[in-house]
């Protein structure tokens, strides 16, 4: 049993002390919400460290996403190509602009299947979105190949990889333009946040124009966000497992607009919330410059964990493990969580609570998530994707982040085997 906070994969994983000192020194220096030199400097870290010509920064991957699509002049009639077992937020942007996500099935490291995606191309295709599934680096070689042959646009889903390396080079420079994400259980969060980057200068162009006709958020969900570091750090976590307080402080902050969710409901209906698309506010772009400093850090305690969960669970017959398969030398992945595939996930995630260690992240259930996504809406067919909706019945994740120490790793690793 843990005592005190939990484990959890979601629950604000990647916030530290100094994380959440400077989340309540923002709180008190309202001038800096929204304009702020800081903006500038994370999107100049962001061009220097994946060595692209052009970043812009907004609330979300969510917004980045949509300055893309509109950049590229993606619109009614055309269809984008990307991979099932994929979150909501992914694809209402492409709904937004009134295109139609088609979807693509995985392959054993969950990512976009190269033998499906070339089964579901038409003549209306106009773009290939990859996802790097939670850190793990897509088979870029081959899809951009197909992408050029096909003169497709290439668009890189790099809300899960900020950090992790394909033949030597880092996810984001593989395609017409990249967006990464600076959500509350990302690589490196802000609570909310993301960024768009490409070497194109006809698409920076448009990506500017846009970036120009819109504002930054409000200063009420610049302060939302900001307190939820701070909330999650002093009120939530410490009382989570304490008669459940802290979960009903968690559900009343949510509930009474205090707090943002990740997701809001209405999304799974394919309703984007109007504080899309947004610029990043200057506040949020000091918590993410913060996170930014510590990622190699954060990264290679995520790669160290990993590495106990293989060497701890490889010969369990009781699990599948994703990302073990042997790719090559080719991929660096960061393991943004640590997928297992077993054939109880409920009784397991049970287990696991009993010890408070929280390991539902809504990643599961369905194959465009969280769970009360409406597929329907989504123009998802129910089988047309059958490895991403069976791995959906099977998977658990385990937290890697910053706040798994090694022995909890191998705590985890122990409750799994002795079910
Ligand atoms: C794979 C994937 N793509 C895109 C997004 C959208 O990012 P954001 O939450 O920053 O809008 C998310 C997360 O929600 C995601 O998991």
């Amino acid at each position: 049993m843990i005592k005190g906070k939990p484990i959890s994969v979601s629950l604000s994983p990647n916030t530290q002390k100094d994380d959440v000192l400077l989340a309540l020194k923002m709180i008190f220096n309202p001038r800096e919400w929204q304009k702020g030199k800081t903006v500038k400097e994370l999107e100049e870290s962001f061009k220097k460290y994946l060595g692209v010509q052009y970043a812009f920064s907004f609330n979300s991957g969510r917004s980045s996403l949509e300055a893309i699509l509109r950049a590229l002049e993606i619109k009614s009639g055309d269809e984008v190509l990307m991979q099932a077992f994929t979150c909501n937020a992914a694809v209402n942007p492409i709904l937004k602009v009134g295109a139609k996500p088609v979807f693509v099935d995985i392959d054993s490291t969950l990512n976009l299947s190269l033998e499906d995606l070339k089964k579901k191309i038409t003549p209306r295709s106009k773009a290939v979105m990859v996802q790097h599934t939670f850190g793990w680096p897509a088979d870029m070689a081959e899809i951009k190949d197909f992408c050029q042959q096909n003169k497709l646009f290439l668009i890189e889903d790099c809300a899960h990889s900020l950090g992790a390396r394909y033949d030597n080079k880092l996810c984001g420079v593989f395609g017409d333009a990249a967006f990464f994400s600076f959500g509350r259980d990302k690589i490196i969060s802000s609570v909310y946040g993301g960024m768009a980057t490409t070497s194109n200068p006809g698409i920076a162009k448009k990506i500017g124009e846009f970036y120009a006709s819109i504002d930054c958020p409000s200063s009420a969900w610049t302060l939302q966000q900001l307190l939820h570091p701070v909330l999650m750090n002093y009120l939530v976590l410490p009382f989570y497992d304490c008669l459940k307080a802290g979960k009903a402080f968690l559900s009343f902050f949510i509930n009474t607009g205090i707090l943002s969710k990740a997701v809001t409901k209405n999304e799974g209906k394919g309703i984007l919330p109007g504080y899309f698309p947004k610029r990043m506010p200057n506040a949020l772009a000091v918590l993410a410059q913060n996170q930014f400093k510590k990622l190699k850090q954060f990264n290679s305690h995520r790669q160290n964990i990993a590495k106990i969960y293989t060497e701890k669970l490889a010969n369990s017959e009781k699990f599948i493990l994703p990302f073990t398969v042997k790719n090559g030398q080719d991929k660096l992945p960061i393991f943004m969580k640590y997928p297992v595939l077993a054939a109880n996930p409920k009784a397991l995630t049970e287990k696991f609570r009993k010890a408070n260690i929280y390991i539902n992240d809504g990643w599961s259930g369905s194959p465009i998530v969280p769970p009360l996504t409406r597929l329907e809406i989504f123009g998802y067919k129910k089988g047309s994707c059958p490895k991403a909706e069976e791995v959906a019945k099977k998977i658990i994740n385990l937290p890697t982040h910053i706040n798994v120490p090694e022995e909890k790793a191998n705590l985890i690793t122990k409750i799994l085997i002795d079910l």
